[in-house]
C-alpha cells in the first residue's frame, strides 16, 4: 500500500483513518463522474528553499518566504472515471489490475509523471485505492517560462483532491487547511506556499500582494517529534508592500536540464551551504520584520543576497548547477545600473532557471520601462519575451476548461495573453496597465 509518503506524519494518518471510517460507514461514496476543482497561485520566494532534511520527507533545512503571484495560476479538475466505489461486496479490482490515471495538462494528453502517480495513489491509499482518476490541468502562464508551475500545480492538485473526498464534511476549516497545505508540501515543497491561497474559484485574485512563510518549526531535527515540523503562515506586509508588483523576463524557456529535486539534493554538497544556513534565523527574522515595517530597501537588498547565495551554492556542489546565463548577469547588471541611477524601488530575484523575476512598487514603473527599452536595443535579446500576469482568464484556459463550466463551476470569458513580445515594445504604460 502507498502511504511511504506520510508514515510519519500523525495528523495525516488521522484523517486517512476517519475516511477510512466514513467509507466503512456508506458515508464516502465515489462514483464515476464524481469531480473535485480547484485553483492556485504560483509564487516567487524571497527567501528561497534550497536543501532538504535528510531522513524527513519534504522538510526544508530553511524557512523561506514568497509572494504569492496571484494572477498566475494553476486550476485542476479531477474526476473518478469508469469505477464505482466502494465495489461490490466491498472487494477491490478482482482483475488484480491497478486502476488507471490520466492527466490532461495543458489541454494534452500525456503519461501521467510517476511523482504525480505516487501522489495520487498515497492519498487515495488507505480510503479510496480502487478508484481511476483523471486529472485535468491547466496553467495560464507559459511553461518552462520561470513561473514555478509545481508550486501552483500540486497546491491546486491536493485542493481539487480534498474537493473531490468532500473533505469539508469531515474536518473542520482549519483541519481542511492544513490538510491541503501537508500534501502540497508533500507534492512540491514550494507548493505549500500556494496552497495557503488555493480555492474553489477560477476568478482571478484581488490585486493586493500576499506574502506566505514556509516556516521551519524548532526541533524540526527530532524525528520522533510530533509534527508540525513546518508551518505556513500569510505575513504581515505593510501597506507599502501590498502593491508589490512582479513581472518575469523570460530569456530561455527551454526545460531546465536539472530539476529542484536533483538541485536540494547537491545542496549539502557545497561548501557554502553550511555558511549560508548558519545566518538564516537572522535573515529570516530581517526579512519578516522589514516587510511589515515597510522597509523596502531591507526587502530589495534581504531577497537579492538570498537568491545570490543560492546560486552560490547551487554552482558549488558535488555536480555544479549553472542556472544564470551570460544575459542573465547582463541583464541583472543593467537593472541595478537603472535602478541605482534612478533610486527607483525594485528588485531580482532568480529561480533555479536564467529567467530574472522583477518585482516593483508602481512608480518605479518607468525605471523598469527603461532597462527593458535599453536591453532591447542590444541584439542579444531580441529573442526575450517580458511576461506579465494577466487579470483576466485566457482564452486556452477556458477552453480547456470546458468540462468545468457543465459542473456548474462560473468561467469568465475574456482573453488575455500574458507574454508581451520584444521586450523594447514594453513601456511603464504597458506594465502598470496589468
Ligand atoms: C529554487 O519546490 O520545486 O524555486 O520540493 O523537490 O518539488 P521540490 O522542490 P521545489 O523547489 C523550489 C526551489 C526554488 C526556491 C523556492 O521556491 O523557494
Amino acid at each position: 500500500m502507498d502511504t511511504h509518503l506520510f508514515e510519519e506524519n500523525p495528523f495525516l494518518h488521522e484523517v486517512a483513518r476517519r475516511l477510512l471510517k466514513a467509507r466503512e460507514q456508506g458515508q464516502l461514496l465515489l462514483q464515476n463522474g464524481d469531480s473535485g476543482f480547484a485553483s492556485a497561485p504560483s509564487n516567487i520566494a524571497l527567501l528561497k528553499y534550497w536543501g532538504k532534511k535528510n531522513g524527513l520527507r519534504q522538510i526544508p533545512v530553511n524557512s523561506s518566504l514568497s509572494l504569492s503571484l496571484g494572477n498566475f495560476r494553476s486550476v485542476t479538475c479531477v474526476s473518478v472515471r469508469g469505477r464505482f466505489f466502494p465495489l461490490k461486496n466491498g472487494h477491490p479490482d478482482n482483475t488484480g489490475a491497478r486502476p488507471e490515471f490520466t492527466v490532461s495538462l495543458n489541454g494534452r494528453d500525456e503519461v501521467m509523471p510517476a511523482k504525480m502517480e505516487k501522489f495520487l495513489r498515497n492519498i487515495l491509499a488507505i480510503y479510496a485505492p480502487d478508484i481511476a482518476l483523471h486529472v485535468l490541468s491547466q496553467n495560464n502562464f507559459p511553461t518552462a517560462c520561470g513561473v514555478a508551475s509545481s508550486a501552483s500545480g500540486y497546491a491546486a492538485l491536493a485542493g481539487a483532491v480534498a474537493d473531490l473526498l468532500n473533505l469539508e464534511r469531515f474536518l473542520d476549516e482549519a483541519e481542511l487547511a492544513l490538510w491541503i497545505n501537508e500534501w502540497s508540501r508533500l507534492g512540491s515543497g514550494s507548493a505549500t506556499r500556494s496552497s495557503v491561497m488555493a480555492n474553489k474559484s477560477t476568478k482571478m485574485s484581488s490585486s493586493v500582494s500576499r506574502f506566505v512563510a514556509w516556516e521551519l518549526c524548532e526541533n524540526a531535527d527530532a524525528r520522533a517529534e510530533t509534527p508540525p515540523l513546518s508551518r505556513t503562515l500569510e505575513c504581515v506586509a505593510h501597506s507599502k508592500f501590498q502593491k508589490l508588483r512582479h513581472c518575469l523576463l523570460v530569456l530561455d524557456s527551454s526545460p531546465k536540464a536539472t530539476g529542484s529535486s536533483e538541485g536540494h539534493e547537491l545542496a549539502q554538497t557545497s561548501v557554502l551551504q553550511s555558511l549560508r544556513l548558519a545566518q538564516y534565523p537572522r535573515r529570516y527574522t530581517a526579512m519578516l520584520g522589514a516587510l511589515a515595517g515597510g522597509d523596502f530597501g531591507k526587502v530589495a537588498e534581504t531577497s537579492e543576497t538570498d537568491a545570490f547565495e543560492m546560486h552560490a551554492v547551487m554552482a558549488t556542489g558535488a555536480v555544479p548547477l549553472q542556472y544564470m546565463s551570460s544575459l542573465t548577469s547582463t541583464a541583472l547588471k543593467m537593472f541595478v545600473e537603472e535602478r541605482n541611477r534612478n533610486s527607483a524601488e525594485m528588485f531580482w530575484t532568480l529561480d533555479a532557471g536564467p529567467n530574472p523575476h522583477f518585482l516593483f512598487d508602481a512608480e518605479a514603473a518607468y525605471a523598469l520601462a527603461d532597462v527593458f527599452a535599453k536591453l532591447g536595443l542590444d541584439d542579444r535579446f531580441k529573442n526575450a519575451r517580458v511576461l506579465l500576469p494577466c487579470r483576466e482568464v485566457p482564452q486556452e484556459l477556458i477552453v480547456g476548461l470546458e468540462p468545468l463550466e457543465k459542473l456548474g463551476f462560473r468561467i469568465d470569458s475574456m482573453t488575455s495573453e500574458p507574454m508581451l513580445e520584444n521586450c523594447d515594445l514594453l513601456t511603464a504604460s504597458q506594465i502598470l496597465c496589468r
